[in-house]
């Protein structure tokens, strides 16, 4: 797909359902009794094989324009697959799903696309084997394919190496099914929806500091969820408002979650002009943002902020591009194991149009102000560079070209089409 530099941005973008959410709702909803009822639920490809792995294992799920209805069976109700369960690209689903397989009483094989079939599954499998879980690597590289023998598991406190929100929540969900309680410690915390959730379904589960426990065995009820929008998807109307000249947008049902709004301290402290409406406080926390064009500044991201905008961070590099000045990101060795390496690539094509950006072991330096042009953009088959490289095109002299840009589908079917209606 080809774009091109726009004169101006205007008007109102409404941002499809959180993915994180999404996928807990399913998990959750199968596991609990009765009936769990989905509102925004948002209806992206990695979503869908959150369902498609859960009907597998017996749960009836009604996915209709309104609403997602999952007839849930129970902690002890799932159903041995008859066939392979297939992650296609979804990390998210492939590690939270790994940590409730290990509780079981049958057995079951995990794989996906290319990119999940290297993505590292150590860092589960690590924490799972001492609970007393059974997960092989088929192929001998700690990646899926995966088997899980289901098995009796036995609480453990496990400190996680990462700030990892699918460690932790893989941890947290064999712990449903472990003798005795099961804690996690992360260096940094990260996003906490399955901690809020999993509470309002009734579990037994506090959060102290960066510590995470809970008790096994709840009886886990179904429940009315309305998903917020997804703060990492208007992380591109947030970006296009900010640097396209005589912007402004008004982007609509944002979740605001604090484990999840490091794109908005960032944007602030670079100088970008957003403003938080309608601000709802109710369970996860959501905001409509206005956003105006703002000449930004470079500052340096690092430490505990890291894990807040993990997934922003290639837009975000877009942003330091046309800030004044120099950014330093620290601290995100992990953008190296995300759907590619974020670091590489993000390097690879800003520097191919005209950037000054140098990666480094954990994040990248980059001087911003150069003017940008347009170039030949490879996603690889990664949803958040083709949508970050759509919005450096905004400001870019001459075509910008994505290869692969329908992958977009995994986690915003419609950010195209949303973003052309804002063109002026
Ligand atoms: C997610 C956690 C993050 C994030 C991913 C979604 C989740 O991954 O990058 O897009 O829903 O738990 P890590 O836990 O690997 O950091």
């Amino acid at each position: 797909m080809k774009f091109q530099k726009v004169n101006t941005l205007k008007g109102e973008v409404t941002i499809p359902g959180d993915k994180s959410i999404s996928h807990r709702a399913v998990m959750f909803g199968s596991l609990a009794e009765g009936l769990t009822e989905v509102t925004n639920f948002l209806q992206g490809a990695d979503c869908l094989s959150t369902i498609d792995a859960f009907r597998k294992m017996g749960i009836e799920i009604e996915n209709t324009p309104e609403k997602i209805l999952i007839h849930g069976r129970g902690l002890h109700g799932l159903k041995e697959p008859s066939s392979v369960l297939d992650m296609g690209n979804s990390g998210t689903t492939t590690r939270l799903i790994s940590g409730i397989l290990a509780g079981q009483t049958f057995a079951s094989t995990l794989t996906g696309d290319a990119s999940i079939q290297k993505r590292p599954m150590r860092r589960i499998m690590e924490p799972l084997s001492m609970m007393g879980g059974k997960i092989v690597s088929l192929n001998g590289n700690d990646c899926a394919p995966l088997q899980i023998t289901g098995s009796p598991l036995h609480g453990i406190h496990y400190h996680s190496r990462v700030a990892s929100a699918q460690v932790k929540s893989a941890v947290l969900l064999a712990g449903l099914y472990a003798e005795g309680e099961t804690l996690v410690t992360e260096p940094s915390l990260s996003r906490n929806h399955t901690e809020i959730m999993l509470r309002a379904f009734g579990a037994k589960l506090s959060s102290e500091d960066k510590t995470a426990r809970i008790y096994p065995e709840p009886r886990l009820q179904g429940q009315k969820i309305h998903v917020p929008g997804d703060i990492s998807s208007a992380a591109y109307f947030i970006a296009a408002g900010l640097l396209v000249p005589g912007a402004e947008i008004l982007i609509k049902n944002v979740g605001i979650n604090p484990t999840r709004d490091g794109i908005l301290k960032v944007a602030k402290e670079m100088g970008g002009n957003i403003t938080l409406l309608n601000e709802n406080y109710d369970g996860e926390p959501t905001a409509d943002l206005l956003v105006k064009h703002s000449q930004l500044h470079g500052i340096v991201m690092e430490g505990d902020l890291i894990p807040t905008l993990i997934d922003e961070l290639p837009v975000i590099n877009v942003m330091a591009a046309c800030a004044e000045g120099t950014t330093v990101i620290r601290d995100a060795a992990e953008l190296k194991v995300k759907e590619s390496n974020r670091i590489d690539v993000m390097v690879q094509y800003l520097s191919a149009m005209g950037c000054d950006i140098t990666g480094t072991d954990d994040g990248m330096i980059i001087v911003g102000g150069r003017p940008l042009h347009g170039t030949v953009v490879d996603s690889h088959m990664d949803h958040r560079i083709a949508m970050s490289f759509a919005i450096a095109s905004l400001v870019a002299e001459g075509d910008t070209e994505i290869k692969g840009s329908d992958v977009v589908t995994i986690s915003y079917p419609g950010f195209y089409a949303d973003l052309a209606r804002l063109h002026h």
